[in-house]
């Protein structure tokens, strides 16, 4: 404390974090010097410091009741005295508004194309898991499930998974890997999901996901679907916008050619879904430009 130069280091490192470059800058002081201080005061225990890539940061310790704390607060106070106490403060200012500004600056720039653009660690999988920790405990059906990539993942949150597919390889596999991984509370059900083998209102979502354009009777699903709902559940299906990619009936398997959303919406309303929505979700930039629509509703 014998030194002005570490009582000015203290009270501009009780204001924010520095660095040794900020703090030459701020006090116009020699690197070395600065340094040397640091060193000192870290090793008294009033600092810690920080590494960030090529550069570390200090801060001071919080201050202590003790009786270091009580010399700490003479320094800050001894600090505002000395001469150089007014420039010290108006540069931090102006240093501190920079970083910032910096931070900003690539933000700014980036701000209009910021979504379709690269960000680490952003993406649908990271997102997807974000949503997925909002799902309520529910019990949930997965209509024409496949193996249930799907269903895995909702059955991490939900009270139960019941995933129905027709097809036996599918269950098969389905029903192994959940038992493999552990997820007690997946089932798979062989049926179809025109008549799914599960209770009438036992069920509070429905999913069909790139499930409907298999059915053959694609609105009897949508009243199935009504009949297993609980009264408060929701319908959701994701499926291909009407397209005329005819190739997609041998390349996928495919009855329909995807579905006009004023079809989805008249099957669903038909049915007694009250509160439907229609969207276009995705549209994929690879001819044949398959768009993805979701549509839901609620069984009041
Ligand atoms: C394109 S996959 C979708 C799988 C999964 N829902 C997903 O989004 O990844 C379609 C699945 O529906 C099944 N499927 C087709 N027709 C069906 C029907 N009538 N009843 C039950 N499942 C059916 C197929 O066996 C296949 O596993």
């Amino acid at each position: 404390m014998s030194d002005p130069t570490r009582l000015r280091i203290i009270s501009l490192l009780e204001k924010d974090e520095l660095s040794v470059n900020e703090l030459q800058e701020v006090t116009k002081l020699g690197q070395s010097r600065i340094s040397t201080h640091l060193g000192l005061l870290q090793e008294s225990g009033f600092l810690q410091s920080r590494r960030e890539g090529k550069r570390t940061f200090y801060k001071l310790n919080a201050i202590p009741s003790s009786g270091a704390g009580e010399f700490i607060r003479i320094a800050i106070k001894g600090a505002r005295e000395m001469p150089e106490y007014n420039s010290d403060l108006a540069n931090l200012k102006r240093i501190v508004a920079r970083r910032r500004e910096q931070a900003q600056v690539y933000f700014n720039q980036v701000a209009g194309r910021f979504d379709r653009s690269y960000g680490p660690g952003r993406s649908w999988q990271a997102f997807g898991n974000l949503l997925l920790r909002i799902l309520p405990p529910i019990t949930i059906a997965d209509l024409g499930s496949g193996e249930g990539l799907l269903s895995e993942l909702l059955a991490g949150r939900a009270k139960k998974v019941i995933a129905v597919d027709n097809s036996e390889k599918m269950v098969e596999f389905g029903a192994n890997k959940a038992r493999k991984n552990g997820l007690k509370n997946l089932e798979f059900r062989l049926g179809d999901l025109e008549n799914p083998p599960i209770e009438p209102e036992s069920i509070d979502l429905v999913i069909l996901s790139q499930a409907l354009h298999h059915a053959q009777h694609p609105s009897k699903a949508v009243e199935s679907a009504f009949k297993i709902l609980k009264r408060g559940g929701q319908i959701v299906i994701l499926d291909l916008l009407q397209h005329n990619f005819e190739t997609a009936r041998e390349l996928y398997g495919d009855s329909w050619l995807g579905f006009p959303e004023s079809e989805l919406h008249g099957w669903l309303e038909k049915a007694g879904f009250k509160k439907v929505e229609i969207t276009v979700v995705a549209r994929e930039d690879q001819p044949p430009y398959f768009q993805t629509v979701l549509a839901s509703g609620v069984k009041v």
